[in-house]
């Protein structure tokens, strides 16, 4: 690893070469920070930090966030921590225990490290799925958390870590809570796929959008440069240091409604969809109350859905792989 000199901020962003995170390094380098990845690749990809890689932007720590020297060694020099590595919902499903272990045990070890080497500030990104489904909307932080799955069981246990580093340790922590984020980059292979992406692939390639359920769940999304900005926003507001704040769109659109916005974009009929079995744990309502965020921060999201899910579609299409090579990976029921 070369050694810092610059007087830039400093930032270590674990799961950098992910889906969300290298938004965030891309939005980061833009600002002039120094930025330095942890990752262990098992579902970021090279691609994604590729273009930061090969212009010496970017400087790349290949190591496990489970792991006590990869996260020493990552977190060593570094101001500010973003701490996003972690494994999924359908993940979770069919490894429960893997799952605990990064997301929970992982943060635990992320902080444990990031104060002994007095980090400055840790952002935390947790996640909507710690409240389960709504039993009032907007969801505002207050809200109960009764997580449907291990995987929001184990995002809730790593920030309740990291509230705890705060008031125990005074380790300067943000509790993020994002709800549904979408846009390039975002995830259509494997038990990674989310609905916007694998319904984008799916359609493009000529194949019914498959939905999970009856296609009445509700969720609220918000595209992937807002939230990085989002993110950043978070990193910067002293009054942040503590808290643990939503960040969502503020809307709240039924899967129905969402792929036959896909379908319109695509140039596939509506009629081009077909159900599935609901996947188990599944959250039926999300819907958030951000202005706690919004009015600490000033960040509100600049991208409409119709638009965002415009600039995704074109995206995939771009992809040189092809689409054909892309329905290859997208695996329909995707958590077993
Ligand atoms: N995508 C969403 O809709 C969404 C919504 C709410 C919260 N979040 C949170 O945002 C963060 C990023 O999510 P994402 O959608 O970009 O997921 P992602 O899977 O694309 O990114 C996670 C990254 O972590 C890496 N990783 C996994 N295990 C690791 C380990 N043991 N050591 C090092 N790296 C490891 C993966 O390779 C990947 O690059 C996560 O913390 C997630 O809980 C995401």
């Amino acid at each position: 690893m070369r050694a810092i000199r610059s007087k830039k901020i400093r930032v270590l962003v674990t799961g950098g070469a992910g889906f969300i995170g290298s938004h965030l390094v891309d939005a980061l380098i833009a600002h002039g920070y120094y930025v330095r990845v942890i990752d262990n690749f098992i579902n970021g990809k090279r691609e994604n930090i590729a273009h930061h890689l090969s212009a010496g932007s970017l400087e790349l720590s290949a190591g496990d966030v489970t792991s006590s020297r990869d996260v020493k060694k990552a977190v060593k020099d570094m101001d500010t921590v973003f701490h996003l590595a972690c494994l999924g919902v359908r993940h979770s499903i069919k490894d429960p225990f893997e799952n605990h272990r990064v997301n929970a045990e992982g943060t635990l070890n992320v902080l444990q490290k990031s104060l002994e080497a007095r980090i400055k500030k840790l952002v935390y990104c947790s996640s909507s799925e710690v409240y389960g489904t709504a039993e009032y909307v907007p969801m505002d932080e207050a809200h109960p958390t009764k997580p449907c799955t291990v995987y929001g069981a184990s995002k809730l246990a790593g920030e309740s870590y990291a509230r705890a580093y705060y008031k125990t340790y005074g380790l300067n922590t943000v509790m993020l809570r994002p709800f549904n984020t979408y846009g390039p980059r975002s995830h259509h292979e494997g038990d990674a796929g989310e609905v916007i992406p694998k319904s984008i692939v799916r359609s493009l390639g000529g194949r019914s959008i498959l939905i999970f359920g009856d296609g009445w769940q509700t969720r609220d999304f918000t595209y992937v440069e807002d939230m990085a900005r989002a993110i950043i926003a978070a990193s910067l507001c002293p009054k942040a240091i503590g808290k643990t704040l939503n960040i969502g769109n503020g809307s709240e659109v039924s899967i129905n409604k969402l792929t036959a916005s896909i379908s319109k974009i695509t140039g596939r009929p509506q009629s081009a969809v077909k159900h599935g079995p609901g996947r188990p744990g599944d959250v039926l309502r999300l819907y958030s109350d951000s202005s706690l965020f919004r009015s600490m921060t000033g960040w509100s999201p600049r991208i409409s859905l119709e638009e965002g899910l415009r600039k995704t579609t074109e995206w995939f299409a771009a992809r040189p792989a092809g689409i054909s090579s892309l329905l290859h990976q997208e695996k329909g029921i995707n958590w077993r």
